[in-house]
């Protein structure tokens, strides 16, 4: 039984860690909540009937409870940086809500404290969790398409106004975003599209504006990537797009595929005729492939108490999300420079 402690009991709380903790009661068991509100760290625990769950306003409190094993850190992305390190220290194993954080150092200081006490650090990446997009990713490792030539992804929906109903206005700060949709949703379609293509990204050039929210940082982006095998590929992310989106395009030398969270087709693979003397612009078959159930939020969640259970390290480490989140930051300074931006090994 791996026991649980959340800091932060805003919206991914309450639509994510919660019901799939819940829900998955026979592995492990949620002993406390802290927000600085303490009333809505109060309302989880009731509409979760929770019952003897502790609630406390101090996060420092619940990392140093000995007996909580793992801590969800669902707070504002400026804060993820200092309570992972101090959830390390006491050693508590981290499960930290994407971005990773707002700036590289502090990536590597999470990086290190949980290197040096001997703890996981997961960063939730979701999207690589949505059994659709785990779908796509076996398809690709098989080799079907054969090299992958591009892939093109957007992510989109109507703005943080909407999923919190108005309680968070920290989205806007950049001084606790670290920036507008460009680290808040850009990071899902990069970190994908990284999974996707398993090569490095080499160099980005991007364009990032605010194009209809009177707010201080960006809506809409658009970023064009070179992969270190001289491949390309391009992401947009929107705040301004409804109803909601996830796609991806992926072009091989044998076929495309495409994914499209929300669609009734979500997985499509198309395969060209690649034999001698066949026309490759004519279709070998189509197919919509099997995807299993779940949500890339209840995955995410019970595949980090699994390796927790099994002392097994995630997949999705910190320096992955230290990577993911260095293109975002990347991004910014090609719009800034208006020019192609090299990411350095
Ligand atoms: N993986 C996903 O799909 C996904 C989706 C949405 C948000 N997120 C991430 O989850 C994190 C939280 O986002 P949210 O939408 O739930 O925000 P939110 O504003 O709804 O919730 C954040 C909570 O943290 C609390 N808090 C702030 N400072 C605190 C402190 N010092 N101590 C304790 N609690 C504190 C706030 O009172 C609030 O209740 C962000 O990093 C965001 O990027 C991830």
């Amino acid at each position: 039984m791996i026991k649980v402690g959340i800091i932060g009991c805003g919206k991914i709380t309450e639509r994510a860690s919660l019901p799939n903790l819940v829900n998955y009661k026979h592995r492990c068991k949620v002993l406390c909540l802290c927000d600085i509100i303490k009333n809505r760290a109060e309302r989880m625990a009731d509409r979760f009937t929770l019952g003897d769950v502790e609630i406390l306003r101090d996060w420092k409190r619940l990392v140093s409870r000995k007996d909580i094993d793992v801590v969800f850190i669902n707070t504002p992305n400026y804060l993820h940086e200092r309570m992972a390190v101090e959830a390390a220290r006491n050693r508590k194993h981290i499960l930290v809500e994407k971005p990773i954080t707002i700036s590289l150092k502090a990536a590597d200081n999470m990086i290190k404290a949980a290197r040096d006490a001997g703890v996981f650090l997961m960063v939730e990446q979701t999207q690589r969790f949505d059994p659709v997009h785990q779908a796509a990713e076996r398809i690709l490792r098989s080799g079907i398409l054969g090299r992958i030539h591009n892939i093109r992804g957007r992510i989109g929906h109507a703005g943080p106004e909407y999923w919190s109903g108005g309680e968070s206005d920290w989205y806007y700060d950049k001084r606790k975003s670290g920036g507008g949709c460009m680290v808040d949703i850009g990071v899902h379609i990069a970190d994908l599209i990284r999974w996707f293509k398993a090569k490095r990204v080499t160099e980005l050039f991007a364009r990032i504006q605010t194009i209809e929210k009177k707010i201080p940082v960006d809506d809409n982006a658009t970023v064009l990537l070179k992969f270190a095998d001289g491949t390309k590929g391009e992401f947009e992310c929107s705040w301004t797009t409804r109803p909601y989106e996830v796609l991806t395009y992926i072009y091989g030398e044998k076929g495309r595929m495409t994914t499209s969270i929300g669609s009734q087709r979500p997985l499509m693979l198309t395969l060209a005729k690649t034999g001698r003397g066949e026309d490759p612009n004519c279709a070998l078959r189509q197919e919509y492939p099997r995807i299993s159930d779940g949500s890339g939020w209840g995955n995410a969640v019970h595949y980090f108490i699994d390796c927790i259970s099994k002392k097994q390290k995630p997949f999705v480490t910190g320096e992955e999300g230290r990577e993911t989140l260095r293109l975002i930051l990347a991004a910014y300074e090609s719009d800034r420079r208006g020019r192609w931006v090299r990411i350095r090994r």
